[in-house]
């Protein structure tokens, strides 16, 4: 058989069998996306991954006709269903992340209307890319550790997420299975530094522990948490101190966020259901909703570059839950 015709008959046999149909202006615009995220697969895949690829396309429209304060978008995630994406990039077991009584002592304010520690100064590393690993705790890790580090010193460094992967699993932390932030501040302070992102690359996969102790860069003293669902002790520590990790429960519609302030009926808000984690770097107030500016580990073609915006003073998804920082020892 000419080989032009496979795809052609297999195209037919497709369609045929599972209705409804595609328009050529659909496999235009999917072939387009594949070749923006550089995807590629296997014929039978390709219709199976054009499904669920249109089947997004339609949820997204229908979304963005509506009235919500944040829009959705095509992205890398958009060949993916909720519960695919939520095996590759999501934690998946509850963590044990309460901090019943936390240990940051808030002070009454007034607090600025908004603040920004990309702006501030030197103080924000770029937004790092996860790839398919539940790795979003280290990423969440290094990001606020970078940064206290760099409010203290002036130096802002990249720390290794690898190594938190890799090494931090006596405190409760599972590699690509996830982790917590304030666990891993744990580890880094008892095991006594962490290592740069040079000599440590990322892999998004698990591997033997190669930490050195004469190479490590960064460390820490002590490890803050903010006390369960007070979001004014968060706003408290963003604006007087440094950025802050925290985690709430990330639901089908966020995977297709591109901007404007998240909100969400659906998600959950207690401790048990959290299932990112990220770094909120600052907050501000959009026609009279309030909102937190989260640094997020899905790279920089992602949300707002990397970044996304999520309603802030009503544990939007519970991220009051768990967030915690740490203070550097410099
Ligand atoms: C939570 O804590 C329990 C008891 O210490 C432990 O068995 C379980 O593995 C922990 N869960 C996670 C996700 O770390
Ligand atoms: C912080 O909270 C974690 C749970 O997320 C807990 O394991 C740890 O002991 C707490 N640390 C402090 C200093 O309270
Ligand atoms: C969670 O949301 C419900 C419904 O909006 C609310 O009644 C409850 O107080 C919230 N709980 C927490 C811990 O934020």
């Amino acid at each position: 058989m000419n080989m032009l015709f496979v795809p052609v008959l297999f195209a037919v046999l497709y369609q045929v069998h599972t209705l409804p149909l595609h328009t050529e202006e659909d496999e235009y615009l999917f072939k387009s996306w594949m070749s923006q995220y550089d995807k590629n697969y296997e014929i039978n895949e390709y219709y199976q991954r054009l499904q669920i690829f249109l089947d997004n396309k339609k949820k997204i429209e229908r979304h963005n006709a509506g009235n919500h304060k944040f829009s959705m978008g095509l992205n890398q995630f958009s060949d993916m269903t909720f519960a695919e994406f939520k095996k590759s990039y999501l934690l998946t077991e509850p963590q044990n992340c309460s901090a019943t009584r936390g240990n940051h002592l808030s002070s009454n304010g007034p607090y600025p209307d908004m603040i920004d520690w990309r702006t501030k100064g030197n103080y924000v590393t770029n937004v790092k890319n996860q790839g398919a690993c539940g790795s979003c705790w280290t990423f969440s890790t290094t990001g606020c550790l970078e940064s206290v580090t760099a409010i203290a010193t002036g130096k802002l460094l990249q720390l290794a997420e690898q190594q938190l992967v890799d090494c931090a699993g006596a405190f409760d932390n599972h590699g690509c299975n996830g982790g917590l932030p304030s666990h891993a501040f744990e580890y880094i302070m008892y095991n006594k530094g962490l290592m740069t992102e040079l000599d440590y690359p990322y892999k998004a996969k698990e591997g033997e522990c190669r930490f050195k102790p004469d190479l490590a860069a960064a460390f820490v003293k002590d490890v803050v948490n903010i006390t369960k669902y007070d979001e004014m002790g968060m706003v408290d520590a963003v604006a007087r101190l440094n950025p802050v990790s925290l985690a709430y429960e990330v639901t089908s519609d966020f995977m297709h966020y591109k901007d404007g302030i998240y909100t969400s009926t659906v998600c959950h808000n207690t401790t048990d259901m959290v299932n990112h984690a990220v770094l909120a770097v600052g907050y501000a107030e959009q026609n009279g909703t309030p909102y937190w500016i989260v640094k997020n580990s899905w790279g920089t073609y992602w949300g707002i570059n990397g970044y996304f915006y999520i309603e802030r003073g009503k544990n939007m998804c519970g991220l009051a839950a768990c967030s915690s920082y740490p203070l550097p020892l410099v």
